[in-house]
């Protein structure tokens, strides 16, 4: 009897003891103050965003569950929202950063962002979610590692770097915005840069990072471009991927990797070759004419200049939905807690409902116009989530607009309008995306992560379930689907919120491409959702409006 209570005793001890280590989750304060400046990564200046004078952004090195507190000064002469790529903001979408969620920053005035990165580990990025401002920069690397308890499955590297790659226009994001505005496509980008430069190979480029010999670094590579599909690799050194965003994996060795727009991977790089300096490359894939953004490696004991010859890029689509098949989460491997990631069975959950989505382009009174399942999307000038918080949802919106299953000419009309689901809290939802284009499609989901199950040629009918990987698909936060494609991913919607589901194709984005997801608290519990902070912007509708009650 006595040992009975005694270990209640110790058990109550034990959860109030993680409470307060819970309360006490470190912050990290950062002040931003995000400008225009001139860069020349491709030799012709043009106007660039920096953040505190950089050119990507500062890297923001952050550890599972810290307080994220980040001031942004925005000195543009425009409206400015930052979006954090890959952050869940459990029960907090007001921190999310986009159109449908938050007021844009007006200029010359400062809001603060509070983000927890609960129970995640990853390589991660933010960038500008709006106006294009992500074609002029303003992004930049976030890394959540692991806590120090918890046991990641390789050894602790020599150093970290982050390897932002992406297409680039020497057209300034107001030229591309009026371009689209007119309807118009953003046609092609004239380079691609790593870490916003490229090597000219002249001799004099400085090194981006350095090796020391027989060290291992990891590299985390995320494709923060705007439209194109890059394949990037080392000279004479191969790369085993461990981490694909926010997910260990399974370990496999690879000489090059495609990395589509908005997706990250980590991977270990060993200096064991010859002491000198080597290319990385990053390439576009599926084009005609094929860009190459170059940067150096470094050994520390070096001696010698980078060989001229790139190694080349793998060819065609059928490589890269191979390549995509050899990703395996890592069942035993750890996760943010200290449990093995594949602990929670995916696989054997009942699904409720199955909603597919089909993209489409077309004109709308002559104008270029992105759509799913018909409707493209628009942002009110009231963000959706303020609406529905205030309770005036009705005036600015409608819900569940689309057909879960729609018929298969459903691109040759078009409907502009805001797009919402309306998804019910802790439904297990199947969600398919099906790509009738002959371009390359990526589709990222905030607020979650999800399994991606299958990515297959053709178009998808229920017998395909049968394909699907119910044992070990990697849960990450972005899928790409391949040209007269479908994917299939599955997830459980348990964070209350407005959740943004779109196209990271900017041009497709911009012009329609994406909906939000509606996830309410039936309670209205804080247990589920937090109120709406203080010092939320308010704009559109709501901005004179009383609070609602807060939720309790
Ligand atoms: C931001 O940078 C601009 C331009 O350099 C400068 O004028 C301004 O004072 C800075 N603001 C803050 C808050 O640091
Ligand atoms: C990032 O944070 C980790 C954990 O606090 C620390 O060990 C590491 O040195 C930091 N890296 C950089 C580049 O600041
Ligand atoms: C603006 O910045 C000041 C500090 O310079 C801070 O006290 C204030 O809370 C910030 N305002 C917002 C809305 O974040
Ligand atoms: C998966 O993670 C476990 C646990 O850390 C590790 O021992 C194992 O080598 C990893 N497996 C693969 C195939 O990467
Ligand atoms: C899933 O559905 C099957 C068939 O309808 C049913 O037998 C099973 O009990 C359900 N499983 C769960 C976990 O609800
Ligand atoms: C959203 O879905 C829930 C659950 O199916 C339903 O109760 C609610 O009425 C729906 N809300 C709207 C606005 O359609």
């Amino acid at each position: 009897m006595k040992r009975v209570m005694l270990l209640v005793l110790s058990c109550l001890w034990i959860e109030s003891l993680l409470t307060v280590v819970r309360g006490e989750d470190p912050y990290l304060y950062f002040t931003w103050n995000v400008t225009y400046g001139t860069i020349s990564p491709l030799g012709i200046p043009q106007q660039g965003i920096f953040i505190n004078g950089q050119f990507p952004g500062p890297n923001i090195n952050s550890t599972s569950n810290n307080n994220l507190v980040i001031n942004v000064f925005n000195n543009l002469d425009e409206p400015f929202l930052f979006t954090w790529n890959g952050i869940q903001h459990r029960k907090n979408s007001w921190q999310d950063g986009v159109a449908g969620t938050n007021c844009p920053i007006p200029p010359g005035t400062n809001f603060t962002y509070r983000i927890q990165v609960k129970d995640q580990i990853g390589s991660y990025f933010y960038y500008p979610s709006t106006a294009m401002h992500r074609a002029a920069g303003g992004f930049g690397g976030l890394r959540v590692n692991s806590r120090l308890l918890i046991p990641v499955p390789y050894p602790d590297p020599e150093d970290e770097y982050t390897v932002l790659i992406g297409d680039w226009y020497t057209k300034s994001h107001t030229i591309l915005r009026k371009l689209l505005d007119s309807g118009r496509s953003l046609g092609r980008p004239e380079g691609v840069l790593i870490n916003g430069k490229t090597a000219k190979g002249d001799g004099k480029d400085e090194p981006l990072f350095t090796m020391k010999p027989a060290k291992t670094y990891k590299y985390r590579i995320c494709n923060v471009g705007l439209k194109n599909s890059l394949n990037y690799r080392i000279q004479g050194h191969s790369m085993k991927l461990v981490e694909m965003e926010g997910s260990h994996v399974v370990q496999n060795m690879y000489d090059s990797l495609d990395v589509h727009v908005g997706e990250c991977f980590s991977v270990l790089v060993t200096a064991d070759k010859e002491p000198k300096d080597y290319y990385m490359v990053a390439s576009t894939r599926f084009t005609k004419t094929v860009l190459i953004g170059k940067g150096i490696i470094r050994y520390t004991n070096g001696k010698g200049p980078a060989s001229p010859d790139i190694p080349p890029a793998p060819v065609g689509w059928a490589w890269s939905l191979n390549q995509f098949h050899t990703f395996r989460w890592n069942l035993t491997a750890s996760a943010a807690r200290p449990n093995p990631q594949g602990s929670y069975k995916y696989g054997q959950i009942n699904i409720t409902r199955t909603i597919k989505l089909v993209n489409s382009v077309s004109k709308s009174n002559g104008k270029l116009r992105y759509a799913l399942n018909g409707v493209s999307h628009v942002d009110p000038e009231t963000p959706l989530k303020l609406a529905e918080y205030f309770g005036i949802s009705d005036k600015v919106f409608k819900y569940d607009t689309i057909p879960d299953n729609p018929s298969p000419n459903i691109g040759n009309a078009v409907t502009v309008q805001p797009n919402v689901l309306n998804i019910t809290h802790r439904n297990f939802i199947e969600i398919i995306f099906e790509n009738p284009e002959k371009t390359i499609q990526s589709y990222h989901l905030d607020g979650y992560s999800f399994f991606v199950l299958g990515i297959e040629p053709g178009t998808w009918t229920p017998e395909k379930r049968k394909s699907y990987n119910l044992l070990d698909a990697v849960s990450r936060h972005t899928v790409h689907v391949f040209p007269k494609c479908w994917a299939a991913i599955m997830l459980t919607f348990d964070n209350a919120g407005m959740w943004n589901l779109r196209s990271d194709i900017a041009e497709s984005r911009y012009l329609g491409q994406q909906l939000y997801i509606s996830v309410l608290s039936p309670e209205h519990s804080l247990r589920d959702e937090y109120n709406m902070p203080d010092s939320n912007l308010l704009c559109g509708l709501v901005k004179n409006l009383p609070k609602p009650a807060p939720y309790s």
